[in-house]
């Protein structure tokens, strides 16, 4: 039996939760081992959530995060920001825990220390449902494509920028009439300005451009525009000449270096990018040997992004029991990163 500690029990963790108690004879099979959800670690223990009370028993909710991940092997961090997410993650790593985060922030923001951490512990330090909600994309360009030459990422990966900009453009909604529904359906940050700054997107192209091209992308080296100057009249003047607006992440690899980018773009109807509605995300990855590659799915919400998170905690699971670890970060190479101006 491994002990999982589950920080968080908001629009994802809640649907962690249900899975690790209604599937727990399946996910037990898979792992090998029985995933018990030891305890969940909120802010506020006593207020009314749905789930919590039938299929999560109450009694799991605590205000005391430290102490549930003392007793935990397994630690799987939904609450979001920096603090205290990230004391919370050295804290399991240091006690010998294995990691699951969906937390593209704090990864932007602190990966490099964290991952050391995990490295000098011997633990795994998962990520998937970071980058692009359900969509397997961090083991494909990581792990699948470790032998290859990548040249360029390129999509959505931002849901809530997408639903929004889709409903402007098919309901004539404005911009913020159409974060509302976003929010309520469970899609944004919990300050929304990270989705709609582009803040959000640029974690993930940092993410995703230190994974394909083996170097350290932070998030400061990414070029970022957001969509809160896109008006209703730009996206209708879009669709007069064949267009739709969509927010796209850039990150490629030329002779002088790697340049990540997000920013607002044209793209014309007939690509398959504008075809990318509601909270959907697609992505695009170019390498040498394997071309063209194009990746997609549901790229927000608590139900999609519980996929990616099991997905991770089973393997971490699995690797726990046979005593190894998963794929581990890159050596990383010293490729430069350009900057902006350059880009
Ligand atoms: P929510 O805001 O819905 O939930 C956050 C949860 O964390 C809440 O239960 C909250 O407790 C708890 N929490 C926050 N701060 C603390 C604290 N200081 N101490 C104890 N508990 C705390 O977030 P989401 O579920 O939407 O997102 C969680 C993570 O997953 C974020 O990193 C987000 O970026 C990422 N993510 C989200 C996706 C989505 O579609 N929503 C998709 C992919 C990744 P309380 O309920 O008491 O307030
Ligand atoms: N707020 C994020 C989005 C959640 O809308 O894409 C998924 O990472």
């Amino acid at each position: 039996m491994l002990r999982v500690a589950l920080l968080g029990c908001g629009v994802v963790g809640t649907q962690v939760a249900q899975r690790l108690i209604e599937h727990a004879d399946d996910l037990g099979a898979r792992a090998g081992a029985r995933l018990e959800l030891a305890g969940i670690a909120v802010r506020d223990a006593a207020r009314p959530r749905d789930g919590v009370g039938t299929v999560v028993p109450r009694e799991l909710l605590t205000e005391d995060a430290e102490s549930l991940v003392d007793g935990a092997d397994l630690v799987v961090e939904l609450m979001g920001g920096i603090e205290p997410a990230r004391a919370l993650i050295h804290r399991a790593i240091a006690g010998g825990a294995s990691v699951v985060t969906a937390n593209k922030a704090l990864l932007a923001a602190h990966g490099p220390e964290l991952f050391e951490a995990a490295d000098a512990a011997g633990v795994d330090l998962s990520f998937e449902a970071a980058v692009a909600g359900a969509i397997p994309i961090v083991r494909p360009v990581r792990e699948s494509l470790a032998g290859d030459h990548v040249r360029r990422v390129l999509g959505i990966v931002n849901g809530t920028t997408n639903y929004v900009l889709d409903q402007m453009t098919t309901h004539g909604l404005d911009l913020e009439e159409a974060l509302k529904e976003a929010q309520t359906l469970g899609y944004a940050e919990a300050d929304p300005t990270a989705d709609v700054e582009g803040h959000d997107a640029a974690a993930k192209a940092a993410i995703l451009a230190s994974l394909a091209f083996h170097t350290r992308v932070s998030l400061a080296q990414v070029a970022c525009e957001g969509i809160s100057g896109v008006t209703a009249a730009d996206v209708a003047a879009a669709q007069q000449t064949g267009h739709v607006v969509k927010l796209l992440a850039i990150a490629e690899q030329t002779a002088e270096g790697v340049s990540a980018r997000v920013h607002p773009a044209l793209v014309p109807v007939a690509h398959p990018l504008a075809a990318v509605r509601g909270a959907f995300n697609a992505v695009f990855v170019e390498a040498d040997d394997a071309g063209p590659l194009m990746f997609y799915g549901q790229g927000a919400g608590g139900r999609p992004t519980s996929s990616a998170v099991l997905g991770d905690l089973v393997s971490a699971a699995r690797d726990r029991l046979v005593g190894g670890r998963g794929p581990r970060e890159s050596a990383y190479a010293s490729l430069p990163v350009l900057p902006h101006d350059a880009a």
